[in-house]
């Protein structure tokens, strides 16, 4: 039988350096069942961040399985040449719960290429090659998605042909106006945008992408209204808003279905992918029709609205909706953040906790100040392992945890990952 060790061998010798397991000592997955893994070894792991925020509801859910069963058995590829209705289905159930009034939806393979196509949709609408996006943003790997990342350690190079700035964002531990109460705070950001707009563009920008939550940026969260603030000051120049759901789409944030919903603003489009499919690929942009409606040659992504991806979308957004997933995320998620403070309160090592629903951070540092510390990280990731919880690493300097368990979860899974990241802290500390 292969082993873990064989497969690590397997992997180097088989995939590019940049690629590199998560674990000190890396750990398979073999199979999965709700929030549980198991290794080839067989041990068992709490899975809390999903193959990071991907499979959202839970391993193996029969629903989704039997949905794909099914449709593999039927036809597995048409293409948008032809007419296919769990395509077609799944574009008017997302045209639905988008919450953008008489939108049209266009399907792709990963959060990068919905992301390029926002922003070619937003260049094209807009004639303009200018873009603004938030600083600790990560929107994907793509030459473009690249670009309006703001992350030096995601960014291989800046060639993209658009022209973008970067403006303040939710990451308040870091920003110069941490000090500010969560209105200055928020005013402050407005006029940096509108210095950003004034002094560094040539005056007609395309759009302001942004992620609600920042998700590889450490789950950075603004407060509640900030984009609404933004907005105003976007509507004023007729820029365009893209708000990235890639991880806060779907009810993950427990408060809301999409993140943008806590700010009082809509999108002109949203871009979707990662838990969509619980694990089968499927991505894609949803819009306000005359903006989506704006390319005018032939546009076309070969596997995006694949009737396989469909059925697994569909499957899993009608088991969010049916058991009111979005519910048990805002109940989970507070008892994580009630059981959770007290500790990361006490910990001098821990400067925050934060986020929404099931997509909360803490942030490590050097007691005493902010300088982060991405070895301490990387120890209670690997002590939470030991004690059988997966979490995910991430932030700026690779110095946060991100815990994001599947919608679905219990109250006992729930308190059993709590007492092992505990246990974890208090075992570092
Ligand atoms: C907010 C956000 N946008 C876009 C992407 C890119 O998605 P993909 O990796 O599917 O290209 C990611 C991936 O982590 C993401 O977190």
């Amino acid at each position: 039988m292969t082993t873990t060790a064989e497969l690590l061998e397997r992997y180097r010798n088989a995939l590019p350096s940049y690629l590199n397991p998560l674990h000190a000592e890396p750990i398979s997955i073999d199979r999965g069942e709700g929030s549980y893994v198991w290794d080839l070894e067989d041990n068992r792991y709490l899975d809390w961040f999903g193959g990071v925020l991907t499979t959202m509801i839970g391993h193996s859910v029969p629903e989704v399985v039997t949905a794909v069963q099914e449709q593999a058995a039927k036809v597995m590829h048409t293409s948008t040449l032809y007419l296919s209705e769990p395509m077609i289905a799944f574009a008017e159930e997302i045209k639905a719960v988008s919450g953008i009034p008489d939108a049209r939806v266009f399907f792709t393979a990963s959060g990068s290429e919905a992301n390029d196509t926002a922003i070619m949709l937003a260049n094209q609408f807009q004639g303009s090659n200018e873009i603004l996006a938030m600083r600790n943003s990560y929107h994907g790997r793509s030459y473009t998605t690249q670009a309006i990342t703001a992350q030096r350690s995601w960014s291989v190079a800046s060639m993209s042909g658009l022209n973008v700035n970067f403006v303040q964002g939710g990451y308040r531990l870091r920003s110069p106006f941490r000090d500010l109460d969560d209105e200055a705070f928020t005013q402050a950001c407005v006029e940096d945008l509108v210095q950003i707009i004034d002094m560094a563009t040539a005056g007609k920008v395309a759009a302001l992408i942004a992620e609600p939550i920042q998700g590889v940026g450490g789950f950075a969260t603004p407060p509640d209204g900030f984009f609404g603030a933004i907005g105003k000051e976007l509507t004023n120049r007729d820029i365009l808003f893209i708000s990235d759901e890639v991880q806060t789409g779907w009810g993950r944030t427990g408060e809301h279905f999409w993140g943008y919903q806590a700010h009082g603003i809509v999108p002109d489009m949203l871009t979707f992918a990662k838990g969509v499919g619980n694990g089968i690929t499927l991505a894609g942009v949803v819009g306000r029709k005359e903006v989506m409606d704006c390319i005018n040659v032939l546009s076309f992504s070969t596997f995006g609205g694949n009737p396989l991806s469909a059925a697994a979308g569909r499957a899993t957004l009608k088991y969010v909706l049916d058991n009111d997933l979005q519910g048990n995320a805002l109940r989970m998620g507070q008892r994580l953040t009630e059981r959770l403070s007290p500790v990361i309160d006490r910990t001098d090592w821990i400067a925050e906790l934060r986020g929404k629903g099931l997509m909360q951070a803490i942030e490590m540092v050097h007691p005493g100040g902010v300088e982060p510390d991405a070895a301490i990280a990387g120890r209670l990731l690997d002590a939470a392992k030991d004690r059988g919880l997966l979490v995910g690493k991430g932030g700026l300097y690779g110095n946060v945890i991100r815990m994001a368990p599947m919608l679905a979860i219990t109250e006992s899974e729930l308190d059993e990952g709590v007492d092992a990241l505990i246990d974890a802290i208090e075992a570092i500390s």
